[in-house]
C-alpha cells in the first residue's frame, strides 16, 4: 500500500474535519490503495498545535506553514486556513511538487482562484477542492439519474444556500466578514457550493444577473481565537462588515435551461439549507442538506392518477453510504461526505488517476461569480467569461 504523508494547514473547523477523515479512512475503506499518515499540522494557535499532536496523532506541529509544506516526508497538503492564505499556501505547495487539496472557494476573489489554478497547472500537481456536498451519496445518485436521461431534458434549476451562521447580530466579526481575510461574502463562501452542484447536475452557466445586500453592518470584534459560530457580549468593541450577507442571481445554462439562486448567511429559519430542485421534461429531483439522507423524486406519468413526490431514503445501495453504515435509511452526516471526498482524492493520488472537482472546476465556479459581481455594478445581464482560458 502506498504511504501518503499529509500536512494540514489550519486546524479549525475544516482542518479538524479532514484530519478526522484521515484517521477514519483506514477502518472505513479497507480496499483502498494507500495508507494516510498525518505528518505535520501548521496552525498559529498554540492550543491547536497541541491538540494536533495529542488528539489527532500528527507526528509534529508547527506555527510556520512554510516548514510544513516543504517537509520531505509530506506528499499532499490540505489547505484549510482562512481564504486569504490559500494562494500563498498553494503556490508554495505547487512549487514543492506536492498534491494539493484546498478548501473552497480557493482565495477570496475570482482572481485569486485563477492565480492558484495557474500555479498548480504550471507545476502539474494533482488538485482537489472541498465542494464536499457533491460527494453526498444521494447527490451522486441524482447525477447518475440525470446522466441516464431519467429527468428528460432539463428545463429549470433552483439552487439555494440559506444559512443562519451570520443571523445573530452579536455573532463575531471573524475573517469571513472582512475583505482582506475572507474576500467576498456569501458569493464566495456559499454561493460557490450552490454553483458547484448546479454545474455538476445541469452543466455550465453562461449568463447571469443578480443582486447583493449586507444586512448586519457592524459586529463585535473577537477577543482572541474565534469560530464564526462564536458570540460577542454587549459592550464589546464593534467593527464594520465588509462583504455581502446576501446574493442572488437569475441565470441561463448552456443547455438553454433557466436557473435561480439565493444565498444568505443572515436569514432566520433555514439553518443550513444547501438545496436544489432540478426540473426536466420527464421528472424532477429535489435535495436539501438539512435532510441529507433524503432525495425527493417526481416521476412524470400522464397516464397515472397516483402522481406526486416520492421520498428516496439513503442507504447502502447508493455510492459510499455502506462504508459508514449498512442497511436502508440509517443516516450518514457532514463529516462522512468529507471523508468520502478525501478518500477519492487520496485514491486518485495513489493510483495516478484524475480527481474532480479540481482547481479547473473551481475556476469555472468563480467565472460565474465574476459575472455576478460585474452585474451588481452594471445592473445588467452579464456573460460568463472563462477566467481560466489563458491561465
Ligand atoms: N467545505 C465546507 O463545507 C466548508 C465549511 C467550512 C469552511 N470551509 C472552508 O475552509 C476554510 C477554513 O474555514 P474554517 O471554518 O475551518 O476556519 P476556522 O477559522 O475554523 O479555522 C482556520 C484555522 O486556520 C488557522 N490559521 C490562521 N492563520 C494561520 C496561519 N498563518 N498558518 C496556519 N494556520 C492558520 C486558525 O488558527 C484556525 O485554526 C475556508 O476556506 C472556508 O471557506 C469549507
Amino acid at each position: 500500500m502506498k504511504r501518503i504523508g499529509i500536512a494540514v494547514l489550519g486546524l479549525g473547523w475544516m482542518g479538524q474535519a479532514h484530519s478526522r477523515s484521515m484517521l477514519r479512512i483506514p477502518s472505513l475503506f479497507p480496499d483502498r490503495s494507500f495508507q494516510p499518515e498525518l505528518v505535520v499540522c501548521a496552525d498559529t494557535e498554540a492550543e491547536r498545535r497541541e491538540r494536533a499532536v495529542r488528539d489527532f496523532g500528527f507526528a509534529r506541529a508547527t506555527a510556520d506553514w512554510t516548514e510544513a509544506v516543504a517537509a520531505p516526508d509530506v506528499d499532499a497538503v490540505w489547505v484549510t486556513a482562512p481564504n486569504m492564505l490559500h494562494v500563498p499556501m498553494i503556490q508554495a505547495a505547487a512549487a514543492a511538487g506536492k498534491a494539493i487539496f484546498s478548501e473552497k472557494p480557493i482565495g477570496g476573489t475570482p482572481a485569486q482562484t485563477v492565480q492558484a489554478y495557474a500555479a498548480a497547472k504550471a507545476a502539474g500537481v494533482l488538485t482537489g477542492v472541498g465542494y464536499n456536498y457533491l460527494w453526498s451519496p444521494l447527490v451522486l445518485h441524482a447525477r447518475a439519474m440525470i446522466a441516464a436521461g431519467e429527468l428528460g431534458e432539463i428545463t429549470h434549476y433552483r439552487g439555494r444556500f440559506l444559512s443562519m451562521y451570520g443571523s445573530d447580530e452579536m455573532g463575531l466579526l471573524t475573517w469571513r466578514f472582512k475583505l482582506a481575510e475572507g474576500g467576498y461574502g456569501v458569493s464566495s463562501d456559499i454561493l460557490s457550493h450552490s454553483v458547484s452542484l448546479a454545474h455538476a447536475l445541469a452543466g455550465p452557466i453562461t449568463e447571469v444577473v443578480g443582486m447583493q445586500h449586507t444586512v448586519i453592518t457592524e459586529r463585535p470584534v473577537p477577543q482572541g481565537a474565534a469560530s464564526h459560530y462564536g458570540r460577542g457580549t454587549p459592550g464589546d468593541p464593534t467593527g464594520p462588515v465588509e462583504n455581502e450577507d446576501f446574493a442572488s442571481m437569475l441565470c441561463r445554462f448552456a443547455s438553454g435551461a433557466t436557473g435561480t439562486f439565493e444565498t444568505s448567511r443572515t436569514t432566520i429559519g433555514p439553518e443550513s439549507q444547501n438545496a436544489f430542485e432540478i426540473y426536466g421534461t420527464k421528472g424532477a429531483l429535489a435535495w436539501n442538506f438539512e435532510r441529507l439522507n433524503e432525495l425527493q423524486y417526481y416521476r412524470h406519468d400522464p397516464s397515472s392518477k397516483e402522481t406526486g413526490w416520492t421520498t428516496i431514503f439513503g442507504g447502502d445501495r447508493f455510492p459510499f453510504h455502506g462504508a459508514f453504515v449498512p442497511g436502508q435509511a440509517n443516516a450518514i452526516g457532514f463529516e462522512d461526505i468529507v471523508a468520502t471526498e478525501d478518500l477519492a482524492f487520496l485514491e486518485a493520488l495513489a493510483t495516478g488517476g484524475d480527481f474532480s472537482p479540481g482547481f479547473r472546476e473551481a475556476v469555472d465556479i468563480v467565472s460565474v461569480q465574476q459575472a455576478l459581481i460585474t452585474s451588481w455594478d452594471s445592473r445588467r445581464w452579464e456573460s460568463v467569461v472563462d477566467l481560466g482560458a489563458h491561465a
